[in-house]
C-alpha cells in the first residue's frame, strides 16, 4: 500500500510500469547502476527481479534501491549493457543516486528468499532534481525499447531480438535526435562484443 501517492506522483511515478534506473551498492560498497521496472498497480508498488545481476544480489543484501527518474538514452543503454564509472555516481541525503537523475526515489524492500518477485517495495524519501517540459517524441521511448532487446539478446543469444533492435534502429534515425541517435550506436557497438 501506498502511504504517500501524491509525492510518488510528484517525484514523477506513475500507475503502470515506470522504466527506471536503480541505483544500489554491493556488500562491499560498490556503486551500481542498470534499468529497472518499478511497477506501480493501484495502490501497489512491486518490481521484478531477474537473478544473476548486481542489481538483484545489491537489493537481496541491502534491502533497498533508489530509483533515478532519466530521459537520457545513453544511460539506459549503458547502464543495461555494462558497469558505469563512479563518476556518474552522487550521494545525495545519504543515499547513491545518479548525477544526472530529474527525480531520485528510495524504497525499501523485504527480499522473500529464493522467489524473484519482491511483491511489495516502500517509498521512503526522494527528491525532484530539475523538471523539463517536452513534446513526446518515439526515439527515446524506442531506445529504452532497443535497450530491453539487447539485454534479452545479450542473455538468450535469440537474433529475433536482433531484428527488432534493427528495426527501432530505423525508426530513431527518423525521429530521433542527435543524443538518441548516439544511443543506438553505442548500443550497437556493445552488444557486438557479445556476439
Ligand atoms: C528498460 C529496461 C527495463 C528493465 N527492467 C528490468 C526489471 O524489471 N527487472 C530485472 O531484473 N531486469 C530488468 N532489466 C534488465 C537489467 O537492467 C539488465 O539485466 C542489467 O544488465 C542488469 O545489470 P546489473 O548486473 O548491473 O544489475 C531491464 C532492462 C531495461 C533496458
Amino acid at each position: 500500500m501506498i502511504r504517500d501517492l501524491g509525492r510518488i506522483e510528484e517525484l514523477g511515478i506513475f500507475e503502470g510500469i515506470n522504466e527506471i534506473i536503480a541505483t544500489t551498492v554491493s556488500e562491499a560498497g560498490v556503486p551500481n547502476a542498470a534499468p529497472l521496472g518499478l511497477i506501480r498497480r493501484g495502490e501497489v508498488l512491486s518490481v521484478r527481479l531477474f537473478v544473476g545481476t548486481h542489481t538483484y544480489e545489491n537489493i537481496m543484501s541491502e534491502k533497498k534501491f533508489v530509483a533515478n527518474v532519466s530521459h537520457d538514452p545513453i544511460l539506459f543503454v549503458e547502464t543495461a549493457l555494462e558497469d558505469i564509472s563512479e563518476e556518474n555516481f552522487v550521494e545525495r541525503d545519504g543515499e547513491l543516486t545518479l548525477k544526472d537523475a530529474e527525480a531520485w526515489a528510495l524504497f525499501r524492500c523485504e527480499p522473500n528468499g529464493l522467489d524473484i518477485a519482491l511483491p511489495e517495495v516502500e517509498f521512503v524519501k526522494g527528491e525532484v532534481l530539475w523538471r523539463e517540459f517536452r513534446a513526446v517524441n518515439r526515439g527515446i521511448n524506442l531506445v529504452v525499447e532497443a535497450a530491453v532487446a539487447a539485454t534479452r539478446y545479450v542473455a538468450l543469444k535469440s537474433d529475433l531480438y536482433l531484428e527488432e533492435i534493427f528495426k527501432i534502429r530505423r525508426i530513431v534515425n527518423r525521429c530521433g535526435g542527435p543524443q538518441e541517435i548516439e544511443a543506438m550506436n553505442r548500443l550497437e557497438e556493445l552488444i557486438e562484443g557479445f556476439g
